[in-house]
């Protein structure tokens, strides 16, 4: 049976939308990634490098509004540095953008199963076989983490049963992930020891720049927003606002946190998989710590949702213009979702999430993700000055908050591994060469 290609109905409306925001961003970048950069990486000044990252994303997320007020189509960035700076550009962007919701997909699931252990072990006193509890490492007797496998194979068949069904169950589960953190802020600020914080710059300020370019993997996801604008109801004025309201939420839950667990653990001690339950342990809150627990693995969920729900489309908007086989833009008749692309994403992904490490995701997903926010800042540029778009909304102090844009865009793209601008050069290679080889002779611009 053959679906029709290119059309959705559109059943999302802003607080939908928010939610999305909120849903993609607060995952395993706080859950997870915030002890592990506090311990390795910065510090305390953990929270500066929070604030860095709120800057840097703050502008990014107007420069989306701006843009997805003028464009509400599918596609984010792609969609944008396509209608500004031509093919080969938005093939670049697309690619990368894959990288993003896709491998970011994986990151999670793996920060996700960490919960998931401690969670069984505490409170029910189930252990995971250790070749079965972490990602392929033969010398620490890890094979495959199995959990992280399993649930992007379910998060995938949810994707591809549903848009509507997918953003019901994650507005509901967003509820419980605010209500997870406050109980963290709560139950942990009592236990707040400000010699835990006496040395606040162990690693100095570039301890701080490096934790801001790891722990930036913490506020993407918001523009998975963007990606859904073509099913949503008013999207010039729903996007953009949902856009702004998401990252603001999610800034002042970052700030709160990263404070308190630096304040209540000894920063040394937390790099572990689940360093928010973990603190909770060490200050003898054991009840709040399973709830804390539980409720990671519950809604770090959202996050895989709609990072998977972003790569389908980016896949689907790629796969429309003929950069990628066409029939992977299929639309499912009764499911009104493109199920082919989220079939092969979803089996993609698991192998990926048990296979390798949450950093070095992570770290992977943040390259391919600036670079796209570099690209997206040039858009805007090109289009301002074309004058040939009319946005619902535009950016305050646009002269001066773009140049600060570039900077600490690059600047956080300084900040990241050798390996990893390795990894990132080896996967814009591979999308050079289909581009080259398949999609310039099939695309609709030819
Ligand atoms: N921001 C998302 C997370 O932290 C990717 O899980």
């Amino acid at each position: 049976m053959s679906g029709t290609n290119g059309e959705f109905r559109r059943s999302l409306g802003l607080m939908d939308v928010t939610f999305i925001g909120v849903g993609a961003v607060i995952g395993a970048g706080i859950f997870v990634i915030t002890g592990q950069a506090a311990a390795t990486m910065a510090g305390p000044a953990i929270v500066l490098s929070f604030l860095l990252g709120a800057v840097m994303i703050g502008i990014t997320a107007l420069i989306y509004a701006e843009l997805s007020s003028a464009y509400p189509v599918a596609g984010s960035a792609y969609s944008f540095t396509f209608a500004s700076l031509g093919e080969v550009f938005a093939w670049f962007v697309g690619w990368n953008l894959l990288l993003e919701y896709g491998v970011a997909t994986a990151a999670v699931a793996t920060g996700w199963s960490g919960y998931l252990r401690r969670f069984l072990e505490n409170s029910m006193g189930l252990h995971i076989p250790q070749a079965l509890s972490g990602a392929y490492n033969p010398s620490a007797g890890t094979y495959i983490d199995i959990s992280a496998f399993g649930i992007i194979l379910a998060i995938f068949v949810l994707l591809a049963i549903g848009i509507k069904e997918s953003a019901k169950v994650n507005t509901a589960i967003v509820f419980i992930k605010l209500g997870v953190l406050v109980t963290f802020v709560v139950v942990g600020l009592p236990h707040v020891d400000f010699h835990n914080l006496s040395n606040f710059f162990p690693f100095g300020w570039e301890g701080v720049w490096h934790g801001a370019s790891l722990i930036i993997f913490a506020y993407l996801g918001f523009d998975a927003i963007s990606t859904v604008a073509e099913e949503t109801k008013n999207p010039e004025r729903n996007i953009p606002l949902g856009l702004i309201l998401s990252l603001a939420l999610s800034v002042v839950f970052f700030i709160l946190v990263s404070f308190t667990l630096t304040a209540i653990v000894p920063y040394q001690e937390l790099n572990v998989p689940d360093a928010l339950a973990f603190a909770l342990y060490k200050v003898n809150e054991p009840f709040a710590a399973n709830v804390i627990a539980l409720g990671a693995v519950i809604t770090i969920t959202t996050v895989m949702i709609v990072m998977g729900l972003g790569f389908t489309r980016i896949f689907f908007a790629l796969a429309r213009d003929g950069l990628l086989p066409k029939t992977l833009s299929e639309i499912h008749p009764k499911f009104n979702t493109p199920y082919k692309a989220t079939i092969i994403g979803g089996i993609l992904l698991s192998i990926m999430a048990g296979l390798i490490p949450l950093k070095t995701l992570a770290e992977l997903v943040n390259i391919g993700t600036l670079f796209a926010y570099l690209m997206v800042a040039v858009a805007i540029i090109v289009l301002r000055r074309q004058n040939s778009i009319q946005p619902v909304f535009k950016i305050p102090a646009f002269k001066i908050l773009m140049p600060l844009n570039f900077i600490l865009i690059i600047f956080m793209m300084a900040g990241l591994p050798f390996e990893t601008w390795l990894r990132f050069i080896g996967w814009s290679v591979i999308g050079m060469l289909i581009y080259a080889y398949y999609s310039t002779k099939r695309s609709k611009a030819e």
